[in-house]
């Protein structure tokens, strides 16, 4: 039985940090176990243009903790009014490392997003000539499409036309909750890759409504029923470099997620790394976990992997704080539902 594993250490390719009081207390979540992370630009006002990526990556080295050795790898918020030019000369200088696609009202902050997608077909075709990837949340917002089919409805009128049009577009579909993403993205051989976050291989539907509604397991897209997590498991583990970790660690302070209209997201920034390793060693496949943390992404984004290790070990069952302090209030780590024995070592 494996009692220890060393790996490469991991990068998170899909990452909330928002700003100021809950930036400075979720960011050490991530800086202990992770080496750099991509920073989605859904702020409010969102991070559009290159200017303001320059800011908010200043904001966050400015908090980061001592001794912290952590590179926040920058997105820009795509929007209708998307200047290419300043996208492509960001991109050139390496301060923006890819840009976000959120359909308009599809998730949090999204209002700023993309109504109709002809009005940045520029900005995707430089895109494409540049080699700057486009990460892309995947999910319609027609009201007559059921929630849990809105993932596989925009692979087939979106995503798919998009890449047919933009030859050469490297896209990451993120946090993919379906058996039709991960059938898609293992049809599709080039510029196509995935994130699954953590909890999406842990919980499905039943976990968020059955025996009372759990407003910690709500996040967007929702989680979809089992066969679907299954199918997510199967990819993360698979070994398949187009498959790798994008954590869609998102705070949101308890006040806003225990009311009537509870925000969306699943904190996990702080346990993640067990709960993968229990993951993979459930499924027989902790040797593919360097994969699926480390290497992958990297590749995937044409980076090198990291020099540094991380150190995961068995042991008693492991206790997560229940909550991270923030001065906006107490953000909940997200809570597996069993116990983990693994711990990082510090
Ligand atoms: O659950 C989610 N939370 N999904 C998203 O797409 C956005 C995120 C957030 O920003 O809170
Ligand atoms: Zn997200």
């Amino acid at each position: 039985m494996t009692e220890s594993l060393t790996l490469r250490r991991p990068d998170d390719w899909h990452l909330h940090l928002r700003d100021g009081a809950m930036l400075r207390a979720v960011l050490p979540e991530t800086t202990r176990h992770f080496a750099r992370a991509i920073i989605m630009p859904n702020l409010v006002p969102p991070v559009v243009t290159a200017a303001e990526a320059r800011a908010y990556r200043d904001r966050i080295l400015a908090v980061l903790p001592e001794g912290a050795e952590f590179t926040p790898l920058m997105t820009l918020y795509l929007t209708e009014a998307t200047d290419p030019e300043d996208l492509a000369e960001a991109h050139a200088a390496g301060l923006v490392t890819a840009v976000k696609l959120y359909p308009a009202g599809a998730t949090t902050n999204s209002a700023q997003g993309v109504r109709d997608f002809d009005k940045v077909r520029p900005v995707l075709e430089r895109m494409a000539e540049i080699g700057c990837p486009l990460c892309v949340h995947g999910e319609v917002v027609d009201s007559d499409i059921d929630i849990f089919d809105r993932e596989a409805v925009f692979i087939d009128r979106v995503l798919d036309p998009i890449r047919r049009a933009t030859p050469g577009l490297r896209v990451v579909m993120e946090h993919i909750t379906t058996a039709e993403g991960v059938d898609y993205v293992r049809a599709n051989e080039t510029d196509l890759g995935a994130t699954i976050t953590t909890h999406h291989l842990i919980i499905n539907r039943n976990h968020i409504l059955v025996g009372g509604i759990k407003p910690h397991y709500y996040c967007l897209p929702v989680a979809k029923r089992e066969a679907h997590r299954l199918a997510l498991r199967a990819a993360a583990t698979s070994g398949d470099a187009r498959f790798f970790l994008g954590t869609d660690s998102a705070p949101h302070t308890d006040a806003m997620k225990e009311t009537a209209c509870g925000c969306a997201g699943c904190f996990t920034a702080t346990n993640t790394m067990a709960l993968l390793a229990h993951v993979f060693e459930e499924d027989g496949a902790l040797d593919r976990l360097e994969g699926f943390v480390s290497l992958n992404g990297p590749a995937f984004y044409g980076l090198p992997v990291n020099d540094a290790t991380l150190t995961l070990r068995k042991g008693e069952a492991a206790v997560f704080p229940g909550r991270i302090d923030t001065a906006d209030g107490p953000v909940t780590v997200f809570d597996p539902g069993f116990p983990v024995h693994w711990h990082v070592d510090p």
